[in-house]
């Protein structure tokens, strides 16, 4: 069984059949790029896919620059704007708890003379915005926040940050990589950039998107080469990837609110059934019900729980770190004795409720 949602999904049979298309068309193989009739007709076909995905998202009048995921998206926007705006300011402000993606790409910019603030979050992983508000220097130039975690599944309130960041004149990056799905895109117009993720939801790996909520705004390449992408990005277009995502974002709107019925059907019977001594880490009340995340309680036995991890997919913290604690968990003031105890658990397409009420009755019977 699969309880490992957030770290990636499978890609969904329509999203499969849509990229098989392309692959096997004998148009659109071609490169958009290319000044003759069969490259005339994949830049029609990419500006549609473009707009498609502007228009799914609601936000028509925006820029998307299509990258090789988020990680890719949020490189290029952080350092893309740091580069575009030093003149202004070289301060840049973002959480403890941020994906690896935002941390690493920040220190890689403060090696390069900026200044980066990295706020503490509350105990329970949402932001303190009073403290965001006072951080604010006369310097700053960016703020990059998560909509929805990646580890502990809250959901920040990105409508008054980036209102906050609007009024005091700060560019905001949002990173959406977890957004799809689990939570409602209202992407608000205060939002500078937003990077997304294909195989968070549904869609291929490899393929991810910027999107640039003020499409005249400019941004300094980071991927350099030829001047495809308005000279945003670098690289010949990946037609067959970019359809293949449009796809699966496509589906995954439209399957929306029965979906979110279904996980919350699931977290409500994981709150009820799961033992009293197991806590929950991360905010109860403003997170998706997508993801569970526990701390099992001190008497378990670490090797029975290794155990349960590998036969159901699941893990204690973000794939994309392999170190035995993690940052986040570490950031809400779990020791690294109580992260060894914690779990994530995320629910996706495949899920049924035979598999949650397994699940749950075999994380009882390590603490029976
Ligand atoms: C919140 C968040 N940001 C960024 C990323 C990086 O996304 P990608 O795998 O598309 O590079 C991930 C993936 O784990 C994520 O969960």
């Amino acid at each position: 069984m699969y309880f490992d949602y957030m770290s990636s999904t499978p890609v969904h049979p329509d999203v499969s059949k849509c990229m098989l298309e392309y692959l096997s068309s004998p148009i659109y193989f071609a490169n958009p790029d290319s000044p003759h009739g069969l490259g005339s007709s994949c830049r029609v076909r990419f500006d549609e896919l473009s707009s498609q995905f502007l228009t799914l998202l609601g936000a028509p009048d925006a820029q998307v620059v299509w990258t090789s995921g988020a990680t890719e998206s949020i490189n290029l926007a952080l350092k893309g704007a740091a580069k575009q705006y030093h003149r202004a300011g070289k301060h840049i402000i973002t959480w403890k708890t941020e994906h690896s993606a935002t941390l690493d790409t920040l220190s890689s910019l403060e090696k390069d003379g900026f200044s980066v603030t990295m706020l503490p979050v509350l105990p329970d992983g949402m932001i303190d915005i009073a403290l965001l508000d006072q951080s604010i220097r006369s310097d700053t130039i960016l703020v990059s926040i998560t909509h929805v975690h990646n580890e502990l599944g809250c959901i920040q309130d990105i409508d008054a940050i980036a209102r906050l960041c609007y009024a005091r004149g700060v560019l905001i990056h949002v990173d959406c990589a977890q957004t799809l799905g689990k939570a409602p895109v209202n992407l608000s117009p205060f939002i500078t950039y937003a990077s997304f993720s294909a195989h968070k939801c549904n869609g291929p790996k490899g393929v991810g998107a910027l999107l640039m909520l003020d499409a005249n705004r400019p941004l300094q390449k980071q991927m350099h080469g030829g001047l495809q992408q308005n000279n945003k990005r670098a690289g010949t277009i990946p037609l067959f990837l970019i359809a293949g995502f449009v796809r699966s974002i496509e589906l995954t709107l439209a399957h929306y609110s029965a979906q979110m019925a279904k996980y919350e059907h699931f977290s409500s019977y994981c709150k009820e059934k799961l033992h009293p001594s197991i806590l929950w880490n991360g905010t109860v009340s403003q997170r998706t019900p997508v993801n569970v995340n526990l701390m099992m309680p001190s008497s378990v036995d670490l090797a029975r729980l290794d155990d349960l991890k590998q036969q159901y997919s699941l893990s204690s913290h973000a794939a994309c770190n392999p170190y035995a604690t993690s940052h986040v968990l570490t950031a809400i003031g779990r020791s690294s004795d109580e992260q060894k105890r914690c779990l994530r658990i995320s629910f996706g397409l495949q899920t049924t409720e035979d598999c949650v009420v397994t699940l749950v009755d075999a994380i009882n019977d390590l603490v029976a």
